[in-house]
């Protein structure tokens, strides 16, 4: 049987990944983040996953402004990383899991959840970032991404966006789906965007701190009560791109508490300011069984 053995959680920024790709990453502004994904990198070569579900947006590169799917699952073999109007990113391609991702498919439209199914999905920064964060860049040599991939993206770019607690919910259908699927698969579910950032307007540059610190505190502790929190609290406290941050709930209601199991475990908390315009949250939760103390980044 297949499982969600743990969620990761990180932001993306387009000017993280140009970072890695002009091997900026040791200069003083961009040091202190990549220190924060060190812990990640090495846990996530440890945890090895066969398959990340990959929660993120598409910021019309895939999808135009003419056609907005509110969910959409990549079911091809493979995605492209999408050119955003500056040539498509040096990062390998991403490899699917049509078996699984047609299965997740086929078992949550079964349970309500009308999602889009995308044949063909080039996948912008929103994708190709966390991967960069949490793999680093793949070697010359041996050039392609250490796992499957199955894409997911989520309207969060034109009003109407879903709700959080549509997100939780559908998370929870998420696990149901894997939990039956009959291979034995160690799969991750990342969910990826925010946090507290507005690009446009007359809050341009909107950061919030103590906003964005309490929402990881509820992810880990109290994600149900989160989920309630409507898009005008997102987009007031963490500015209009901050509503990415519901992303998030689709990862965590996919954990094994959610379903009655046991807590999960804290691997690695991060927090940075500023990356471009964003505050960079991330966070690491293993379900219970997987979790060893000895692969912890800090004291629990
Ligand atoms: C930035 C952040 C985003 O989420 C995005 O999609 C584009 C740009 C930024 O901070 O520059
Ligand atoms: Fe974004």
């Amino acid at each position: 049987m297949a499982r969600i053995t743990a969620s990761v959680y990180t932001s993306h920024v387009p000017a993280i990944g140009v970072a890695i790709d002009q091997g900026l990453t040791q200069q003083d502004y961009w040091k202190p983040l990549f220190q924060g994904y060190e812990f990640s990198k090495q846990w996530l070569k440890q945890s090895k996953p066969d398959v990340v579900f990959l929660v993120y947006n598409d910021h019309a590169s895939a999808f135009s402004l003419e056609l907005i799917p509110t969910f959409a699952i990549g079911l091809a073999d493979q995605f492209e990383p999408a050119d955003e109007g500056y040539g498509a990113r040096p990062v390998p391609t991403v490899i699917g899991h049509p078996e699984l991702a047609t299965h997740i498919a086929q078992s949550v439209i079964q349970d309500d959840f009308d999602l889009t199914l995308a044949n063909k999905l080039d996948v912008d920064h929103g994708l190709t970032v966390p991967l960069s964060l949490m793999c680093g860049q793949p070697p010359a040599t041996d050039f392609q991404w250490p796992c499957k991939v199955i894409p997911f993206a989520v309207n969060v770019v034109q009003y109407p966006v879903p709700s959080g607690r549509r997100c939780f919910q559908l998370g929870q259908a998420i696990r149901r789906a894997v939990e039956s699927f009959d291979e034995d698969l160690n799969v991750q579910i990342w969910g990826t965007g925010g946090m507290s950032h507005q690009l446009q307007g007359a809050r341009a540059g909107l950061i919030n701190r103590a906003w964005d610190n309490k929402f990881l505190d509820r992810l880990i502790a109290e994600p149900e009560a989160l989920s309630q929190m409507s898009h005008i609290d997102y987009v007031r406290e963490a500015g209009s791109e901050g509503i990415e941050l519901v992303m998030w709930l689709i990862a965590r209601g996919a954990m094994a508490d959610v379903a009655g199991g046991g807590a999960p475990v804290l691997k690695h908390r991060f927090y940075h300011v500023p990356a471009s315009n964003t505050a960079v949250g991330h966070l690491i939760l293993e379900n219970p069984a997987e979790a060893t103390a000895s692969n912890r980044s800090e004291p629990a």
